[in-house]
């Protein structure tokens, strides 16, 4: 088992009657985040009608929501390590009268093979949790290997350079614009000592290199809140 297994393990972590609090505490912790969903909606268009739409960390459900109600036709696959979040995403899809389009995996999507390649995928605050270069590079190539030539990808993920006085400033306000919420100090310090240790951050150069490996064109970055980025690329080989 590896270091980083025996130091935080991610679907634990999710599993833990996390997705019972997790749609109230994603919005406090990025201010931006039903923005971001919404901003995904026309990177999407253009696509078929008939779209076959990869959802990789797929937690409560936020991209299918928002995605199956724009593109009626649209079929998706959700994927999610975590049992506790698949199955919260599998009720809201059920309300939403989506679910009978969803074909849900439970797993990590490096073990995942899908019978059919996808038109498009997402992966939004997933890989930052991945620490080892190979495992992150390894989670790309699953997305890749997942999706057709030209087939677009949608990104998010904490990012930045951890020597920097801009990352130092933008984690400063970050964590003052989660505070605003009126999370108590001990809170605010084991969420902090979460995001130091937990995530991995990487710059955006080192981000733009590890697509290229996997097989990504040059990505284009449509968003940024804080330490949050977006990016919007297609699979090129
Ligand atoms: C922060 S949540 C994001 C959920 C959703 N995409 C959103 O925008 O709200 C990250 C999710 O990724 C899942 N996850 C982490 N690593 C994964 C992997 N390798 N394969 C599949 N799911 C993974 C976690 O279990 C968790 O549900």
């Amino acid at each position: 088992m590896t270091k980083y297994y025996d130091e935080f393990n991610v679907e634990r972590h999710f599993d833990n009657s996390l997705a019972e609090k997790y749609d109230r505490r994603i919005r406090m912790f990025c201010p931006s985040y039903d923005a971001l969903h919404r901003m995904i909606l026309p990177l999407f268009q253009g696509l078929p009608n008939d779209a076959f739409f990869l959802s990789s960390g797929v937690g409560t459900g936020a991209e299918i929501l928002s995605l199956g109600k724009i593109f009626p036709s649209w079929r998706f696959i959700a994927v999610d390590i975590s049992t506790n979040m698949i199955n919260a995403c599998q009720d809201k899809t059920a309300e939403a009268h989506l679910h009978d389009r969803v074909t849900f995996l439970h797993g990590r999507l490096q073990d995942c093979k899908l019978s059919r390649p996808c038109d498009a995928a997402s992966s939004i605050f997933v890989s930052h949790f991945i620490k080892c270069r190979e495992e992150k590079l390894s989670y790309f190539r699953s997305i890749s290997a997942n999706l057709k030539i030209g087939g677009v990808l949608v990104l998010a993920d904490l990012f930045g350079d951890k020597t920097s006085s801009e990352f130092a400033t933008l984690m400063d306000v970050w964590l003052r614009s989660y505070a605003l919420h009126g999370v108590s100090d001990e809170e605010l310090m084991n969420d902090r000592n979460h995001v130091n240790s937990d995530v991995d951050f990487i710059t955006e150069n080192k981000l733009i290199l590890m697509l290229d490996e996997a097989g990504f064109a040059a990505p284009i970055r449509f968003y940024q809140t804080y330490l949050f980025g977006g990016w919007v690329t297609t699979r090129v080989v």
